[in-house]
């Protein structure tokens, strides 16, 4: 049996040595009170690689979503996310219920694809002196990669054309850039020009970049002197914070060119799963560290819990099993997981 191979999400790295060293030898101060130099270094750079003037650092991604809302939308508002967005399937609904945003969908396609079109016909300008009470869309959320729709890279011509749309209408764009890095590996791009016609973007530095915590929302001065007080508002006020900065800097310095690794053993695992009978995949819509199967003629939740029993970890539901490469997952233990999924596939359909 191999040891433990976590494909479960790229969220599962440890921090290595030198991150760990990094941590340890931070500038800290009081954050809340504007003292944390290394934050301050941390949100400078963030806000430099997506091209926008200022960054907040804040826990998760998913504070980092909410605070984006709660700074563009006010009570009442309405927010344009995609069918499959994280906002709206995996984030507790924390805008409609914390700060009153109604959230409406647009269609993603299986690639994660979002049509401008629909995104303009779903658009609603609320009419000064109407009683009619519809609302006002203040936000279109786009996100890159799409992880629902198996880990896709969307590229800068759509998010461009998307923004314009939002624009037009009045309304504000914010990106849920959790794996922008991945999006901009994968294009051969980088983040500044994903993030080009973004108001703000949230990306995360504990998925692929391998920090153990930590993600930013960036922006304008203007915006991010608003988002400050929200954060706080939300509980997301940190003190000696730049002991999880220093991680954060470290991922960012080292972290990023190698996710093409990841995604290259993404693409080996595919290509491995394919070849077993019984696993249904698309190894064309493998555009970075994300692999989705379909199980067939096994029951997928029988397969995931024998795969742990043999020390594979991955997620997913039933029907749809998803696995994720990362930094602590080699070549040579993705090879090792092809060949356990091989075996116990075998065994389960035999049995
Ligand atoms: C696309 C996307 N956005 C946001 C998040 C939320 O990040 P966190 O888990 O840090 O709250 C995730 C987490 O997996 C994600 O995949």
């Amino acid at each position: 049996m191999p040891d433990r191979i976590d494909l479960r999400s790229d969220t599962v790295t440890m921090p290595v040595p030198p991150m760990l060293e990094a941590m340890v030898a931070a500038d800290l101060g009081d954050d809340v009170l504007d003292d944390d130099s290394s934050v301050k270094v941390l949100e400078a750079e963030a806000a430099a690689v997506t091209g926008k003037e200022a960054a907040l650092f804040l826990p998760s991604g998913t504070m980092a979503n909410l605070v984006a809302l709660l700074t563009h939308c006010g009570r009442g508002d309405e927010a344009i996310v995609g069918s499959e967005a994280h906002i709206l399937h995996h984030e507790g609904i924390g805008a409609p219920a914390l700060g009153g945003i109604s959230l409406r969908t647009v269609a993603n396609d299986k690639n994660g694809h979002i049509d401008a079109d629909q995104v303009r016909s779903s658009i609603r300008e609320a009419i000064p002196g109407t009683a009619e009470g519809i609302p006002r869309t203040a936000l279109v959320c786009l996100e890159n990669t799409q992880n629902r729709c198996g880990g896709a890279a969307i590229p800068a011509a759509e998010m461009r054309d998307i923004a314009e749309v939002a624009h037009n209408a009045g309304a504000s764009v914010h990106v849920d850039g959790a794996r922008i890095f991945n999006a901009a590996v994968a294009l051969e791009t980088d983040a500044a020009t994903l993030l080009e016609n973004a108001d703000s973007a949230s990306f995360c530095f504990s998925k692929g970049l391998g920090a153990p915590v930590g993600s930013v929302l960036t922006g304008s001065v203007e915006f991010i002197d608003r988002a400050r007080p929200i954060r706080r508002q939300v509980g997301g006020g940190m003190r000696q914070s730049g002991i999880l900065a220093a991680a954060a800097q470290y991922a960012l310095e080292h972290h990023v060119e190698r996710l093409k690794d990841d995604h290259v053993n993404a693409r080996r695992l595919a290509d491995g799963l394919v070849s077993i009978s019984g696993i249904k995949l698309a190894v064309s819509d493998i555009a970075t560290n994300m692999v989705f199967f379909e199980p067939e003629g096994i029951q997928g939740s029988e397969l995931q819990a024998s795969l742990a029993e043999r020390g594979v970890l991955c997620s997913g539901t039933p029907n749809r099993i998803r696995m994720v490469t990362h930094l602590d997952v080699s070549a040579r233990q993705i090879e090792e997981a092809i060949e356990v999924v091989r075996e116990v596939v075998a065994t389960l359909a035999n049995g």
